[in-house]
């Protein structure tokens, strides 16, 4: 049995704590399914003699997934200069990696942050996990690295947390159980980290992305992704500072302890906070 248990203890109903402590420990939690068509865009993003156009030709075959990537594509997120018409035009100019985070960010909103009864908190949920991804996104553009891995790490960051609360609804409803929300973020502090990085790992995304999931919130064990880690890591702590619930003010987050290793000076904190409005337009643009 995993030691998270003692602590989840404080929190959830037993049967439920002890259900769940089974079900991840055993790799047995039921985790969402990547659409058909995103699974195909990651595919083809994974191979490299992929042909771009056959992007489109797979992503028009699902008519909701087109009309909602065009949506995104022209959405200020991406702020095309001028507006992108088809989607062979948003495969041309956004280029693979881009439509993947797309389609990502679809399947994000529809499958995973997405418990019925739970719609608020999922709602603030996905807004800090685009808040991670667009700070991620400018940390890494900062130190030259590569800005679509790091968009992808902030978006996935937090993963686990809904699957989780959808676990824990299902479990609590077996057992005619009511978990209270504390209970629910207990258990998702403890557990998601795990459960994300499981989940990124079933969709078969890159390696990286899972480990900067798995260690989030103690990058420095981090072995082969350490500064992909550290980056989503304060993008998680520049997140919260926009769209709460605040960890650190504006005072700590320019003395943050990640700023030395990731090699970040004052004036280029100060660039990452002056970003705040416009990405705070931006994801609230898009939920
Ligand atoms: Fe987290
Ligand atoms: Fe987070």
């Amino acid at each position: 049995m995993i030691a998270v248990t003692d602590r989840t203890s404080a929190a959830l109903p037993e049967p439920v704590r002890i259900a769940l402590a089974q079900k991840v420990a055993g790799g047995k939690l039921e985790l969402p399914v990547l659409p058909e068509v995103a699974t195909r865009v990651v595919q083809l993003c994974n191979d490299e003699g992929a042909d771009p156009r056959e992007l489109a030709v797979v992503i028009r075959r699902d008519q909701a997934m087109a009309a909602h990537l065009m949506r995104l594509a022209n959405s200020s997120l991406y702020a095309p200069i001028t507006p992108l018409v088809s989607l062979d035009q948003v495969v041309s100019r956004l280029g693979m990696k881009k439509v993947r985070e797309i389609a990502l960010i679809i399947s994000c909103q529809s499958k995973v942050f997405a418990v019925p009864g739970h719609e608020a908190r999922l709602k603030v949920l996905f807004r800090h996990s685009l808040g991670a991804a667009a700070f991620a996104q400018e940390i890494a553009r900062s130190r030259r690295w590569n800005v679509e891995e790091a968009f992808l790490a902030g978006l996935l960051h937090d993963l686990g947390r809904p699957v989780l609360i959808q676990a824990i609804v299902d479990l609590c409803r077996t057992e005619g159980l009511c978990p209270t929300e504390t209970a629910m973020d207990v258990a998702c502090d403890i557990l998601h980290t795990r459960v994300g990085a499981e989940l990124v790992k079933a969709w078969n995304l890159p390696v990286r992305l899972s480990e900067a999931v798995l260690w989030h919130h103690d990058p420095e064990r981090s072995e082969s992704a350490r500064n992909l880690t550290m980056t989503t890591a304060l993008a998680d702590d520049l997140s919260h500072l926009v769209f709460g619930p605040k960890r650190l003010d504006e005072a700590a987050m320019r003395s943050h302890p990640l700023c030395a290793p990731l090699n970040m000076y004052p004036d280029e904190m100060e660039s990452l906070l002056a970003k705040r409005d416009a990405i705070q337009k931006q994801v609230e643009a898009l939920a």
